[in-house]
Order: C-alpha cells, then structure tokens, then sequence
C-alpha cells in the first residue's frame, strides 16, 4: 500500500455521525502518526440519503465508493421509513453498498476484554479467555436470494435462501486461513438437519478443511450454537456461517462483551474493504454525545490491519482502547455501578486517540533504533 490512502466516509443515521467523527480522527491521526495519510470524504447512505437525495445509495455514493481504496460505515436505519416495503428502507442501501464492493466475507471479531468482564451478561468464570471470531457470508443466503416478495394483496411473503458451492467455498477459506494465524479451530455453523442449503453448506466446508490439516473442524447447528455462546464461549474461535444466522450470532457474540457498542467488522474478499461497527444506528440515544464509539474506532483499527496492511497501526488504537478501558473510562452503555469515569462519546474518542499517537510515538521510535 503506498503511503496514501482514500477512504469513503458513510457516516449513516442515529449514532452513525457521531461515533464516526471520533473514529475518524483516531484513523487520520494515528496514521499520520505513522508516515501516511489517509484522505476522507463524506458521502450519504441510508435514511438520510433517501431524505437528501431521495435514495438510499445514490449513484454519486456508490461512484465515490468504487473509486475509493476502503470504505468506513457508520450506521443506517431510521424509524421515520419503518413503514417502508424492505427494498426502499435504508437498510437496502447498506445491502446495495456491500454487493457492489463485493467483499463476502465478514469478520466480526468478539472478545473478553479484562477491564469489562463485569459488564458481561455472563458470569466471569465463563466469559473470561473467550476470544473468538466470526465469519459470516456476507452476499448470500435469504438477503439477496431471489425470488422474494409479497402474494397479491399482501396474503403472504416470501425469501429465498440459495448458496452454491463456489459462494461456500470462497468465504471457507477465509475462515481457514483466519484460524491458521490463531488457534487453529473452525466451527461451521448451519443446519444441516433441516435446509438443503446447509447440507451443501456442510459439505463444502468438510472439502475445503482437507486443504488445512493443521485447523481442526466441528460441525455444529445454529441452534446449538446459540445455545453455546452463552454457556461456554471459550470453546470457540473461528465461526464460519451463513449470512443470516451470522447476523443473528454475531449480536449474541457482541453483547457477550458487556455492549454491542463494543464490536467492529471487517468485510474483505475484494480490492475495496469495508468496515463498520457490528451495533445498529440507536436512534434513540442519537444525537445525546453518549453513544459508545469504541467498536466504531475498533473498525478502523480494522481497516488499518486488512486494508492498511499497516498492523502496528492498527495494534497501537486496539491497545489504547484497553489502556483506556484499564483506566477506568467508561461510556453509559458500559458503566458499572462503581465505574470511575463517566465520559461522553466525544470524550472517550479524545482519550482513545491521545493514547493511540502516544503508541504510534513508542512504536514508530523503536523502528528507528
Ligand atoms: C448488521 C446489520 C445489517 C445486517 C442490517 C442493518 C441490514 O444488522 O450489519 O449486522 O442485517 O446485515
Ligand atoms: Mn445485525
């Protein structure tokens, strides 16, 4: 990658604006802090665009995205198009965004941070270590198989859900290849028992797992996998599914964190990646300064790592995130009773960044030496 980078900003609806302002300055700052630059430009997605441009991915959006080298999400949704047919709500906007880049596979990555084991759900003893990874499909299955509608007069609806093997086999890989560079373990998620597409999905999987000998393969159903997740996450670390049933497991995973303000996602798989927080657009928290920017700013830890390829980069915002945390800085959806610091969504990203460049300062330093 040169020492230039262009990134489209899709700062979206609800909390999207805010928590994007903070991640792009941690983004632009640390890495001018490492010698390159990365040039941003705002473009409109989502409820706001249907408002300004009356679509939710117009034509000028998707042109800038394409001709950009990564592409950084805030959130879309609004409840003033909640009464809208799918193919006109905001969402269609962030579907549309994601088949056009074309990256399938996205990474959402779900661990126990130390300093926040207490604002987890679970019991420590079976949060603690948990670290793992999912891969969810991200241009398939029931979101853009066809055909889908409504009967006459809105008697019924109906979806689609279609894979075929090439779609399984490429996102697999992904998956293996993640598990090789960490501890060695692919859960496949589907259900088998059931759905024809899962039974391709299953063998598939079990083909492309004998090009690594080294990743260890389970099968598992997604009910059972839900089940799991809350009784003993430890045992996982890279889960590979489908587009819906990741979707739906990535949100248990998150909230696992002790909030869903906490995930980030990388979408990779083509020249352009995308990155966006796993948490949704909250409209109503919007527009209060307190929404939790942390997996916003994570997310462009992301884009550093996949689209950077910058890694010290992108480790020198993923620790100050927990130095931050350490501290005892905590955002409304993660304060516990006896929390230290309440801080606001510009607060907390003001803190990130300033500990951020200070690690970009050590790191860049030791290089020279
Ligand atoms: C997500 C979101 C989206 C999805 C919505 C907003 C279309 O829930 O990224 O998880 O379902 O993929
Ligand atoms: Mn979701």
């Amino acid at each position: 990658m040169s020492n230039r980078m262009k990134v489209i900003v899709l700062a979206g609806d609800g909390i999207g604006p805010e928590v994007t302002r903070e991640a792009i300055s941690v983004l632009t700052e640390v890495a001018s802090a490492f010698g390159f630059e990365i040039e941003t430009e705002d473009h409109l997605i989502g409820g706001i665009a249907i408002r300004e441009k009356g679509s939710p991915f117009p034509e000028e959006t998707r042109n800038a995205c394409l001709e950009s080298d990564a592409v950084f999400l805030g959130a879309v949704g609004t409840p003033e198009f909640d009464h809208l047919p799918p193919h006109e709500r905001p969402e269609i906007g962030l579907l549309a965004l994601r088949k056009a880049l074309g990256g399938f596979a996205n990474l959402r990555p779900s661990k126990a941070v130390p300093a926040l084991i207490d604002s987890s759900p679970l019991r420590r003893e079976i949060f603690e270590g948990t670290d793992l990874l999912i891969v969810r499909e991200l241009l398939g299955g029931l979101y853009f198989g066809t055909p889908r509608g409504f009967e006459e007069n809105r008697t019924g609806g109906y979806n689609t859900m279609r894979y075929s093997v090439e779609e399984i086999e490429r996102v697999a890989r992904v998956a293996f290849e993640s598990a090789l560079v960490r501890r060695k373990k692919v859960t496949s998620v589907d259900k088998a028992n059931v759905l024809e597409t899962s039974q391709i999905w299953r063998e598939t999987v079990s083909r492309v797992a004998k090009d690594y000998p080294d990743v260890e393969l389970e099968h598992l159903f997604v009910d059972a996998c839900a089940m799991h997740l809350v009784t003993g996450p430890t045992q996982f670390d890279v889960i590979l599914t489908e587009n819906l049933f990741g979707d739906i497991l990535s949100d248990e995973a998150a909230v696992l964190t002790g909030s869903l303000g906490m995930l980030a996602s990388a979408t990779i798989g083509s020249n352009i990646g995308l990155y966006e927080p796993v948490h949704g657009s909250a409209p109503q928290i919007a527009g209060k300064n307190i929404a939790n920017p942390l997996g916003t700013i994570a997310s462009a830890a992301l884009l550093l790592r996949y689209s950077a390829k910058n890694e010290a980069a992108a480790a020198a915002i993923e620790d100050a995130i927990e130095t931050v945390l350490d501290e005892g800085y905590r955002t409304a959806d993660i304060a516990t009773e006896n929390c230290r610091q309440l801080v606001s969504t510009e607060e907390m990203g003001r803190l990130v960044c300033e500990r951020a460049v200070a690690n970009a300062g050590i790191k860049t330093a030791s290089h020279t030496v």
